[in-house]
């Protein structure tokens, strides 16, 4: 027999008695527990972290379900609030954003769902700056970054992924230098503020290079790609320059030749493919503890 439901017509009372007896006595939590669910809801592009995440529930054996914002409800005019209500009631487990606004603490606390947060507008991307200081930490070995002295070369202004790494770096006891473009400048009384490579002594322990958000700029770098790079840029000979143990970071995308070489990438000290390893194990650990006890 199959199954053809066209209409209502094609329902006889006792059908439809049948059905809502069947489904009340299974309306429990517990149906659902043995098949975990991640919702990925991404509304600006990505690669590393939507297929980070997805490697990770894969590698766990949880279904993952991408919410697609251009074929969805979103473009007939209904707002996100009501969108990541509806994503939530349909009953994932977790669901993983990206949003080109930072979130509203108010309407995550409404979700039952655990939710993670995979990069809001330019306020924090936690997940980026957790593998990256898992992955610091791992090259230099200890639990913590006291003394190791780490640049964070770029748009310091608009990185989502430099502000939630000053918050976790400096926790781990880091000296931290941002070095940026005046216009580009996020300034932190905990950390030392640079506008040129002059300025910077060394040796260095690591460079995290930032991408430029150049989606975010609307005219507040007048810089050329060419007069950045020549200015900010991390070229090989000041890569050289930084100290002959200076690992090097990127959380991706690059632009290669406006903020790096990007022949730097298969450098001996870039820990640039470590980051995007390390990305898939962070991201596992953390879904794992959003299914099992609830807390980080
Ligand atoms: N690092 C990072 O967030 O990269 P994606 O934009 O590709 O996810």
């Amino acid at each position: 027999m199959k199954v053809q439901l066209l209409s209502i017509d094609d329902l006889t009372k006792s059908d439809v008695s049948r059905l809502f007896f069947a489904l009340r006595s299974t309306k429990r939590k517990q149906v659902f527990e043995n098949c975990p669910v991640m919702m990925t809801c991404f509304l600006e592009p990505s690669t590393r972290t939507r297929l980070s995440f997805e490697m990770a529930a894969s590698r766990l054996g949880i279904k993952t379900i991408n919410f697609d914002a251009s074929s969805s409800s979103m473009k007939k005019g209904e707002s996100w609030r009501e969108t990541l209500l509806t994503l939530d009631a349909l009953g994932p487990d977790v669901i993983i954003t990206r949003t080109p606004f930072q979130l509203e603490a108010e309407l995550v606390s409404q979700l039952k769902a655990s939710l993670i947060n995979g990069g809001d507008g330019t306020n924090e991307h936690p997940t980026q700056a957790l593998l990256d200081a898992f992955t610091l930490l791992e090259h230099f070995g200890g639990d913590d970054l006291n003394g190791k002295r780490i640049v964070i070369l770029g748009d310091t202004a608009h990185s989502r992924v430099a502000h939630s790494n000053i918050k976790l770096l400096l926790r781990l006891k880091a000296h931290i230098s941002l070095l940026s473009p005046p216009s580009l400048s996020m300034k932190h009384p905990d950390c030392e503020m640079l506008s040129d490579f002059g300025e910077l002594r060394g040796p260095i322990d690591a460079v995290m290079v930032l991408r430029i958000q150049k989606e975010r700029l609307m005219g507040v770098c007048e810089m050329s790609d060419e007069e950045y790079f020549s200015r900010y840029g991390l070229s090989r000979k000041r890569f050289d320059a930084l100290g002959a143990h200076c690992v090097l970071l990127h959380p991706g995308p690059m632009n290669a030749g406006v903020e790096i070489d990007a022949s730097l990438r298969e450098h001996p000290r870039s820990l640039i493919v470590q980051q995007v390893e390390n990305g898939v194990l962070m991201r596992m650990k953390l879904i794992e503890q959003c299914l099992s006890t609830g807390e980080l």
